[in-house]
């Protein structure tokens, strides 16, 4: 087996290779004087067994997904691991003649060679995986994150979603380690109030990790964290799966009283803390 690393997941597909104890093939990637992206597998991939890398973060990775499958044409079995799947978001049409922009990208990468199975880590939505014309596979993320939290050995820490949406992941970060765990919820007090605070659960007190599957704007998390400060939460840290991390959102969510962030590698930055690779490995071994 050999890795193949787009250029959005250099690191991420090096350490999955030193789990495999496989290659990770030298790739070259530059752009044309008009912008167009330039890809090529300088190794020998001939008749391999391949394990292309790419997160889809910036538009660009797209078309570096795409040509990393176009030019594995002669490999003998093609898995595609995209720790980060963009666009996900936007898995519906939320006004009339918008694009289904998620499955605009998965029938484009469908088409775009032969592929046995694609792996995806935390989808913003699951239900977008039926857009691939390719066998998926979801891996979650969240136990790590579970185990990161244990290590640091916080005082009875309370996992805290910050809406409805990250119910799922709240309770897949906690339950391994027996953390208790809820979500925020809007209670309407009278016609004029409405109070957002844990449905059920006081955090008064208590050290809370906030969890999302997404950091973009830091926007969520800024406002789940004032309003957990406004109820005297004690520490408060944020623990996402795949931190996009755009305009000042680091600067936003320790203004509004984060202690710390904490991310996976799906998208490497300072604050990659989780790394996905070895529970990409272990999934890896078992298909091949
Ligand atoms: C939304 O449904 C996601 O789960 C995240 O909560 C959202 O994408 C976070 O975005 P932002 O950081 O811009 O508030």
């Amino acid at each position: 087996m050999k890795i193949i690393p787009g250029i959005s997941a250099r690191g991420l597909a090096a350490r999955i290779a030193a789990e495999l104890g496989c290659k990770a093939a030298s790739c070259e990637f530059k752009r044309f004087p008009d912008g167009e992206l330039y890809t090529r597998i300088v190794d020998d991939v001939k008749d391999e067994e391949l394990v292309i890398v790419q997160s889809i973060r910036a538009d660009s990775d797209l078309i570096c997904l795409l040509q990393l499958i176009d030019a594995v044409e002669e490999a003998v079995k093609t898995k595609v691991v995209i720790p980060y799947l963009g666009y996900a978001r936007q898995d519906k049409k939320f006004k009339h003649g918008e694009a289904i922009s998620v499955r605009a990208i998965a029938r484009s990468i469908s088409a775009a060679g032969v592929v046995d199975t694609i792996y995806v880590v935390n989808v913003h939505n699951k239900a977008v995986l039926k857009y691939f014309d390719v066998d998926t596979k979801e891996l979650d993320a969240a136990p790590l994150i579970g185990d990161y939290v244990a290590k640091k050995e916080i005082a009875h820490p309370v996992i805290i979603g910050p809406d409805g949406g990250a119910t799922e992941l709240a309770k897949a970060v906690a339950t391994p380690r027996r953390f208790d765990y809820d979500v925020l919820a809007k209670k309407r007090i009278s016609s004029e109030e409405v109070e957002i605070k844990p449905k059920e659960l006081s955090v008064e007190g208590k050290n809370v990790v906030i969890v999302d599957d997404i950091i973009s704007t830091g926007g969520t998390i800024s406002e789940a964290a004032s309003l957990l400060k406004a109820q005297k939460a004690n520490d408060i840290y944020v623990a996402c799966v795949h931190g996009v991390f755009v305009q000042n959102a680091i600067s936003r969510m320790h203004n509004a009283g984060v202690k710390e962030i904490i991310a996976t590698d799906t998208i490497e930055s300072e604050f990659s803390r989780v790394s996905v690779a070895k529970m990409v490995a272990e999934e890896l071994k078992k298909q091949s």
